[in-house]
């Protein structure tokens, strides 16, 4: 199995794409009152526990999974000491290691989208659900039109321009997500949690994404990663007139509870 292109990113995943004090409270505080009294639940993609991190705080039998040994080893360094340690598993979505029905609610944040057989994703998800159980999907909104917004934007026509799009980044975004959740007999409740502000330069940014935190492109070739990502600061230099000018960027995060009225299988 490849381990996946975030082991580079784990050491500065935080740092770049962590949630200001207080808001990793708020956003497990709005999936908990879905979660109800499940306490098993499956992170899938559970990365450095941005989320299963808050919710082992409120005492939920997180289970987690990921390609990535290393971003889950970020999670196990950033436990409180004496805390119980959950079982973190180095595996596919598209193939759990686990078995059908095993769970009382699945959460996923920033992963669907990055997996190009979302779909299949989808379908194990749903296989470990326990029946009528719930599945969380969450993201952070970020507006657009920001710098950060369009130098993101522009990093993907780099990409496209070297013939990768699709190296990392899926190309498919939340609503074909949801639409095929709806049109698979799921109903959704969405909600938007927490608003903060995180203040960036381009500099800053530029270095996330040479750290590859953002899964577009980040399994491309040394060589040609170098190579647009020094195209990508020149153009932004000529655009923004430098790299060193702040800005701050509004961040909300949103959640969809799904769920399915029938038994059947096949998300
Ligand atoms: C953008 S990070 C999100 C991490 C975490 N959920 C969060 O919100 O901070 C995406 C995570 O999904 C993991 N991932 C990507 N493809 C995966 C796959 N096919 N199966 C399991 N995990 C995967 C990556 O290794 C990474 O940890």
């Amino acid at each position: 199995m490849r381990s996946g292109s975030f082991d580079q990113a784990a050491s500065d995943y935080d740092a770049a794409r962590g949630f200001p004090p207080g808001i990793a409270e708020t956003v497990v505080g709005a999936a908990l009152e879905w979660l109800g009294s499940a306490r098993c639940v499956l992170e899938i993609g559970v990365g450095t526990g941005r989320i299963a991190r808050p919710l082992l705080d409120r005492r939920v039998a997180v289970v987690g999974v990921d390609l990535s040994r290393a971003m889950m080893d970020q999670l196990l360094l950033q436990l409180p000491p004496g805390a119980w340690r959950p079982p973190l598993i180095q595996g596919d979505a598209l193939c759990l290691p686990l078995a059908s029905g095993a769970f009382d609610a699945v959460v996923t944040v920033h992963v669907l989208h990055l997996l190009s057989d979302w779909p299949a994703a989808l379908s194990e998800a749903r296989r470990v659900l326990r029946p009528g159980s719930a599945l969380l999907s969450g993201y952070d909104w970020r507006p657009p039109h920001s710098p950060g917004a369009r130098l993101l934007a522009r990093w993907r026509e780099l990409l496209a321009a070297a013939g990768l799009v699709g190296s990392g980044g899926g190309g498919r975004d939340f609503p074909d997500i949801q639409a095929a959740l709806l049109a698979s007999g799921a109903q959704v409740e969405e909600r938007t949690v927490g608003e903060w502000t995180v203040a960036r330069t381009l500099a800053r940014q530029i270095e996330t994404i040479e750290h590859r935190t953002w899964a577009l492109g980040a399994e491309a070739p040394v060589e040609v990663y170098r190579r647009c990502l020094a195209e990508l600061r020149s153009w932004a230099a000529a655009t923004f007139g430098g790299l060193d000018r702040s800005y701050s960027v509004a961040h909300r995060f949103v959640w969809q509870c799904y769920r399915w009225l029938t038994a059947e299988h096949g998300g």
